[in-house]
């Protein structure tokens, strides 16, 4: 078979080599990849969000199947194009996507649907916004509607500073026309779990659940980033409140996408936070979390390829869909002053036994060099039969892993392991 993997990080490189494993895959190329996703499939230069190049590419090659991994592709409709060419795709198509396109569209849905979600306002006139900020509990979120590269969510701790939020999200536009809507929402508290799951819009099958570590800084310090590390499983997510999520969010959420006439297919990803009141969702994403595929993935024992056409062919409550009881950390590696500016170029060295696991983000390749090209580098996993095992084994692999400029936190799975010390 010859697959097509729209999408070039950490994420997509964590899905291409779980692909691999697939002795009837022949050809993956990756569009467009990375220069470390090279080493494991054929990358060609082609951005995730061109859809009509990804289409005629698919088509020029024979694609027998492909996997559309990012937000923006996947909320521009990659899905119905290639899928009204007869290409199977693994993805959720436009109307569904909608899901983590529009904040507005999601907390509508979990309003209706009575699905636990934080209690919220939706404004699209900025002096009313302001003028409700006046009287509104605080801290309180502000989030604005479309997608903003994940920096679209504003945690404000002070009237004057959800004032600001407003001002520059409404006002100064400062996400362009995401910003058109917002959400302004009640302040929640309490750990955070991500939940990936499989869904044919029918059946809902989580993954293993895991633990981001969204901050630059150790301790939680420092400014939100796209990930700088994650953990499975997390130890906040006991069977009582997975088997809980499943009846109160998980199930209601599928059903209400297809009540809608938006049958979600694809990964669905929960971002859940255990509130004193239940768990409760703080977002959805349309698609498979990075970093938390860097770590859910290496623990799946089932075959990935199957797993996915059984999405497209919604035969899911037929297949096996088997975690390893493992533990996996995963640490990444960035470029120092990420998530602001950095400098990229210089060379990065791994060792050819510390290939196994190690996913590749933001590098190029230059007269066969591997050379840092982004912000998130690279990420580092591990697994082992406990999460103590899994960390150390991660932070070893670090360690021996060189380039000039390198950033990483001293502490991912520290509060795990502390949260499943404590149980
Ligand atoms: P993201 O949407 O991925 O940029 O993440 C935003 C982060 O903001 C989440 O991971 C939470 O930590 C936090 N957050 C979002 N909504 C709320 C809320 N209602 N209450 C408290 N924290 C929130
Ligand atoms: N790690 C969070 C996300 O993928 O959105």
């Amino acid at each position: 078979m010859k697959i097509l993997v729209v999408g070039g990080g950490g994420r997509e490189h964590a899905i291409i080599k779980k692909l691999k494993e697939n002795s009837n895959v022949e050809e993956i190329f990756a569009l467009p990849g990375n220069g470390g996703i090279a080493a494991d499939a054929t990358c060609v230069d082609i951005a995730a969000t061109d859809i009509e190049k990804i289409t005629e590419f698919a088509i020029a090659n024979q694609i027998d199947y492909a996997v559309v991994a990012p937000d923006d592709p996947l909320v521009l409709g990659c899905v119905d194009a290639l899928e009204a060419q007869n290409i199977p795709c693994f993805g959720p198509n436009k109307a569904a996507a909608i899901i983590e396109g529009s904040k507005v569209f999601s907390k509508n849905l979990m309003k209706k649907y009575n699905i636990p979600t934080a209690a919220y306002e939706v404004f699209d006139d900025m002096d009313k916004a302001l003028d409700y900020l006046d009287t509104a509990p605080i801290p309180t979120v502000i989030k604005a509607d479309g997608l903003a590269l994940g920096k679209g969510v504003i945690i404000a701790m002070t009237r004057e500073e959800a004032k600001q939020a407003v001002v520059s999200i409404m006002g100064d536009k400062q996400f362009g026309a995401s910003g058109d809507h917002i959400v302004v929402e009640e302040f929640l508290t309490g750990p955070e779990v991500s939940v990936l799951s499989f869904t044919d819009g029918k059946t809902v099958v989580p993954m293993i659940s895991s633990m981001d570590h969204k901050r630059a800084g150790d301790n939680d310090t420092g400014l939100n980033t796209g990930g700088m590390g994650t953990v499975a499983p997390n130890p906040y997510y006991t069977k009582d409140i997975a088997d809980e999520c499943m009846q109160t969010i998980f199930l209601p959420t599928i059903n209400a996408m297809k009540a809608e006439d938006r049958t979600f297919k694809g990964c669905l990803y929960f971002g859940l936070m255990l509130t004193p009141n239940g768990p409760k969702v703080i977002e959805y994403n349309c698609r498979f979390g990075d970093p938390e595929t860097q770590v859910v993935l290496p623990l799946l024992e089932s075959d990935l390829l199957t797993v996915m056409q059984a999405v497209t062919n919604e035969t899911l409550a037929q297949t096996e869909v088997k975690f390893s009881d493992k533990h996996a950390c995963c640490v990444i590696m960035a470029s120092k002053g990420y998530p602001q500016s950095y400098e990229k170029g210089y060379e990065i060295t791994i060792p050819a036994e510390l290939l196994d696991n190690t996913f590749v983000a933001g590098a190029k390749l230059s007269n066969g060099k591997l050379l840092t090209n982004g912000g998130r580098v690279l990420g580092v996993t591990s697994i082992d039969d406990t999460l103590a095992g899994a960390i150390e084994k991660s932070y070893q692999k670090v360690e021996n892993i060189k380039f000039d400029n390198r950033y990483y936190r001293n502490d991912i799975g520290q509060k795990a392991l502390k949260a499943g010390e404590a149980k």
